[in-house]
């Protein structure tokens, strides 16, 4: 058994979280939300850990410190310590559709502002954020493009988003065996990212955008300036 093979296994809690989120109108129940953090915190340390590490540097690399950052789809607020640690920034605001999550979060997090909300349809002006951030919440929407577009309008002029997601097969569904329907989607990643031809892209024609494919196209991190055009390959593979 490959180390991968091993991840892929241990990711499998998370990946049938995903599924259902994307497929159903899933209400978060309390009990949910509560053991959503062991699944998450297992699923980092196996799989994502290097990938979420990266995304964050990269992208603090290119703001000031002390600004203004939106945590969309914040969940049970896991990231805002790391997102604290890395931006230093000064306000940090998480919204979320779900209730539970957001009880959760307020519980763990202290000097955040939590609120409810869709990233589809964000209850802010336009340029407010001197960084967004999204973490697992793309590959959970039947219009990624939309969140993606929306998150962009809120960024400042100079700002960046930074997300990450995983290629979840379309027919992939919960207590599915991971494996197999994974690998597809992982060769389709991978052709792709030859197909651009690094791990790295640095697009000439628009202010700043920066791919990375990781665990061999499972994970994508996506870093995009203000102005960036949202392309297919920034958004996950949600149907095969
Ligand atoms: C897999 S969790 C990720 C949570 C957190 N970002 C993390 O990294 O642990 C996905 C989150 O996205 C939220 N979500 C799903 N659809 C959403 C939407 N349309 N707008 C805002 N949040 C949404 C869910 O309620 C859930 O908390």
């Amino acid at each position: 058994m490959t180390t991968n093979e091993l991840n892929l296994k241990d990711a499998n809690p998370l990946l049938q979280f995903l599924a259902l989120l994307r497929d159903h109108e899933l209400e978060i129940s309390g009990m949910v939300a509560a053991s959503y953090e062991s699944v998450v915190r297992r699923w980092d340390r196996t799989v994502a850990r290097f990938a979420l590490d990266q995304m964050l540097e990269d992208a603090s690399a290119r703001i000031p410190k002390g600004g203004r950052v939106l945590d969309a789809g914040c969940g049970t607020g896991l990231r805002i310590p790391e997102i604290r640690s890395v931006f230093q920034p000064q306000s940090i605001t998480g919204i979320d559709t779900s209730i539970a999550m957001l009880d959760r979060a307020r519980e763990n997090i202290s000097n955040a502002f939590f609120t409810d909300g869709d990233i589809l349809c964000l209850p802010f002006e336009s340029e407010t954020f001197d960084a967004v951030v999204a973490t697992w919440v793309m590959e959970t929407l039947a219009d990624p493009r939309r969140a993606v577009e929306e998150c962009l309008r809120v960024l400042k002029s100079g700002g960046i988003l930074a997300y990450s997601f995983v290629n979840l097969p379309g027919h992939f569904k919960p207590g599915d065996h991971f494996h197999p329907s994974a690998l597809h989607v992982v060769d389709e990643a991978t052709r792709e990212q030859e197909l651009l031809g690094a791990n790295r892209i640095d697009f000439g024609d628009s202010e700043f955008a920066l791919i990375k494919r990781h665990q061999k196209g499972l994970i994508t991190t996506v870093i995009l300036g203000k102005c960036c055009n949202v392309e297919p390959y920034m958004l996950p593979l949600t149907k095969l």
